[in-house]
């Protein structure tokens, strides 16, 4: 039964012609889709013989394929790509290729090549129209990887990386002239002699990122776009001193050593930098005087080069007049000299985050005026010198990070000449609010003129009760005013003014508790999330129950349980998602909870968090013992009946003392009773 079902789908790929227009034919074990062959991970030791010989693409990934025999695709004239990826494969004879001349992609990465890569080698130079070669995983040293790719003059894009190249020189890569593309990261590569690359005038992106490179010296790889160094060990990059128009765009240092800003070339077309997680400072400032040269000795065989770098004359880093994107976060930068923001004529982003700065200084005429996004999170900053006249600096900012330093205010009329900002964040600072006797002082934050803002992060700044008037003139969409303990103790007053624009709501641990307050939401009614966890609240927010809110935070406060009507109102119609957690829910009071859990639309953010509390023990609520259920309703149903076994001893004992003293005074109770009737009468 079983062979005829194979017989007849062999049939099938042979019989059908008009296989390439349809979108998907199965062949007995490959699935077929227009010229392509997928045969991934179905245990083949061998190529199939019986595909279409039509086929121009073949998927053999994760097979068991250890040898490639000879002639292995002999009847795929017209094979382009191949693909081999993860087969244990350790042998490609030489002639396997045979017949496919024109393959122009190959595949053979996390493999052993390693192991008879002479023979595989002269497999590979029969593909004499190969383009794209991906050797990467094969624990290849630079021998056996200068073996296999020597006689490859066609290819355009190779890839090394994951082997166990430890250096390049002048003899690993002869003859690749095509060569654009070359990845060799993650190998072990800890010199990189001259002329390595100089066999490659078409190279154009070099990735040699997580390997073990010292320094770079003499870079001058002219026409190189896209140098990729990160992860490395370097402490040095300087470029030739030449006069070439390099056409490097990108350059990656970033995780390196680097204590110095890297020299770079002179004339460059250089669009992104990064440089974060290195040491670098600039140090000219602190030794103005002394003698800043350096003698660097280059040994190149047995000649010794010695040249000599001025290191603190700073003017002298390149030319920055096409950079768009700078990263420097991570770094020990402690100032910039002037120069510096000068020349980046055409910067867009720059991070300067998680550096030393005290104050920065921007302000030359129109500085950095192209700057869309500055980040300057996590720095000593107290003071920003900025220049906000008619031809001010960072006239076209958008975002501004000054989260984490120690700030009390923006430069005066700040919100004024910075006219696009649209997100600030200056959560984290010992910020002061602008009093309107005091508006001129600089050390002080006001929004009066802010009507582009629309994100603002305020949180962890102490602030404490503002003035109802304090966002007036914004129209904020979100707002973050988290970890100001003090700020709403009296109420939502202060957001009056952004009510009808506000979205995005955090009022984590602000000070806020229903019992001091009345806080009334209803106004909000653009409002989708909102945090107010961490508040002490023990009653919800009835004005909640007709807003339209997607996300609601009630995380860390006092709720014993929570209304089950809010789930049939406008809230929970829009409600996706809750957080609930840390809060004294009684585990005798969960009727709410089971009704939102039965809610379909809804998740519940954190779930498996939620606790309740029964007989001061807390049990997770997504698990509550049936015991724990069973002494709950007990405990409602029976509570009469306790009550009544209470009470009914008392009145017992009430009624019998009464009939007691009933009986023993009986007589003296009746002849009271009889003397009054014996009232004289009026007759
Ligand atoms: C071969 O692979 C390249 C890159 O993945 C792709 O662009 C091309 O279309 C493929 N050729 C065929 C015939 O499928
Ligand atoms: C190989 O490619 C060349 C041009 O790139 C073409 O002329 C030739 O017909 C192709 N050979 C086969 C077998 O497809
Ligand atoms: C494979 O072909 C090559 C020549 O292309 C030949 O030298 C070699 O002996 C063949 N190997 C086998 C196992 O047939
Ligand atoms: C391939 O390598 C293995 C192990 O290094 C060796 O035993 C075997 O003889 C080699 N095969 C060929 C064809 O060279
Ligand atoms: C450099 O290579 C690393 C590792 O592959 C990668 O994470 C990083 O994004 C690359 N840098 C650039 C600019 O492409
Ligand atoms: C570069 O050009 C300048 C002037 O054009 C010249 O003074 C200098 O010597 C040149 N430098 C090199 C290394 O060619
Ligand atoms: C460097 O020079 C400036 C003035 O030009 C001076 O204020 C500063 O103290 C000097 N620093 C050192 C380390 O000499
Ligand atoms: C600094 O020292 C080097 C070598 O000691 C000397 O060649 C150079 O002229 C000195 N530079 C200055 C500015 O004193
Ligand atoms: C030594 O330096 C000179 C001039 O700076 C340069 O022309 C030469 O190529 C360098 N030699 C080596 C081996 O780097
Ligand atoms: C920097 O390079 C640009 C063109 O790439 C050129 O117009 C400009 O004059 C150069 N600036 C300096 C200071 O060399
Ligand atoms: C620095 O900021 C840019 C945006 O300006 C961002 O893309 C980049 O990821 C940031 N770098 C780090 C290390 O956070
Ligand atoms: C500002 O930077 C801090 C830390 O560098 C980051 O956590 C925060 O998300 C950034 N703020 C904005 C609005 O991107």
């Amino acid at each position: 039964m079983a062979l005829i079902a194979v017989i007849i789908s062999v049939c099938i790929a042979f019989l059908d012609t008009g296989w390439a227009t349809k979108p998907t034919t199965y062949h007995s074990i490959c699935k077929l889709k227009k010229r392509s062959a997928d045969c991934n991970g179905r245990r083949l030791s061998s190529v199939p013989k019986d595909l279409p010989a039509g086929i121009e693409e073949l998927f053999l990934d994760a097979n068991v394929l250890q040898t490639l025999s000879n002639a292995s695709f002999i009847q795929y004239h017209v094979l382009q790509n191949l693909s081999l990826h993860a087969n244990g494969l350790e042998l490609i004879e030489p002639g396997a290729f045979l017949g496919i001349r024109n393959l122009s992609l190959l595949t053979v990465s996390d493999n052993f090549l390693s192991l008879n890569y002479s023979v595989t080698a002269s497999a590979l130079w029969t593909l004499t129209y190969l383009r794209k070669l991906d050797l990467s995983g094969n624990q290849l040293t630079e021998l056996m990887m200068g073996k296999l790719v020597q006689h490859l003059s066609s290819l355009e894009s190779l890839s090394l990386a994951r082997n166990a190249i430890l250096r390049l020189d002048d003899s690993h890569f002869r003859n690749l002239p095509n060569l654009q593309r070359l990845d060799l990261q993650q190998n072990y590569i800890f010199e990189i002699e001259a002329g390595a690359f100089e066999n490659m005038p078409a190279l154009q992106q070099l990735n040699l990122a997580y390997n073990n490179i010292p320094c770079i010296v003499q870079f001058d790889l002219i026409q190189l776009q896209m140098l990729n160094v990160s992860n490395n060990h370097i402490e040095w990059f300087l470029s030739a001193e030449n006069n070439a128009s390099f056409e490097l765009e990108t350059l990656d240092l970033s995780y390196n050593q680097l204590l110095f800003f890297p020299l770079l070339p002179k004339l460059n077309k250089l669009q992104t930098l990064l440089l974060t997680h290195n040491h670098m400072n600039f140090y000219g400032k602190f030794f103005n005087n002394s003698n800043s040269s350096v003698q660097l000795l280059f040994l190149d065989g047995n000649i010794i080069n010695i040249t000599t770098q001025e290191l603190w004359e700073e003017n002298n880093h390149g030319n920055f007049s096409s950079l768009t994107f700078l990263d420097m976060s991570w770094n020990e930068f402690s100032y910039f000299p002037d120069y510096f923001f000068k020349g980046l004529i055409s910067l867009l982003y720059l991070n300067l985050s998680h550096n030393c700065l005290k104050i920065l200084n921007i302000e030359d005429r129109e500085m950095l005026n192209t700057l869309i996004d500055l980040d300057l999170s996590h720095n000593l900053l107290s003071k920003l010198q900025m220049n906000l006249g008619s031809e001010g600096s960072l006239t076209n900012l958008r975002k501004f990070n000054l989260s984490t330093n120690n700030l009390h205010g923006l430069p005066h009329q700040f919100f004024i000449h910075v006219r696009k900002i649209t997100t600030i964040d200056i959560s984290k600072n010992p910020i002061h609010i602008c009093y309107p006797y005091s508006a001129t002082s600089p050390d002080c934050v006001t929004f009066t003129y802010a009507n582009s803002l629309r994100n603002l992060l305020l949180s962890g700044c102490n602030l404490s009760m503002l003035s109802c008037h304090f966002f007036k003139g914004t129209s904020l969409t979100y707002l973050d005013l988290s970890n100001n303990p003090r700020l709403l103790i009296s109420g939502l007053g202060t957001l009056k003014d952004i009510t009808s624009s506000i979205q995005v709501l955090y009022l984590r641990n602000t000070g806020l508790s229903a019992a001091g307050t009345k806080m009334d939401f209803s106004a909000f009614q653009k409002l989708v999330n909102l945090d107010l966890s961490g508040n002490s609240l023990a009653y919800f927010p009835e004005s909640l129950i007709y807003l339209k809110l997607y996300t609601l935070d009630l995380r860390m406060n006092f709720y014993h349980s929570l209304p089950q009507y809010f789930m049939e109102k406008q809230l929970g119609k829009s409600l996706r998602v809750i957080y609930l957690s840390e809060n004294p829910y009684d585990c005798c009071k969960m009727g709410w909870w089971d009704t939102l859990q039965s809610h379909g639309t809804l998740r519940i953010g954190d779930m498996t968090d939620i606790t309740c509390n029964y007989s001061s023990r807390f049990i997770s609520a997504t698990n509550i013992p049936e015991s724990v259920h069973h002494d709950c309703r007990w405990l409602t149903t029976n509570m009469a009946l306790l009550y009544l076994v209470l009470i009914l001893p008392t009145c017992l004992t009430l009624l019998f003392t009464f009939i007691i003293v009933f009986l023993i005074y009986k007589e003296k109770i009746l002849q009271m009773l009889k003397s009054r009737h014996k009232k004289p009468s009026p007759y």
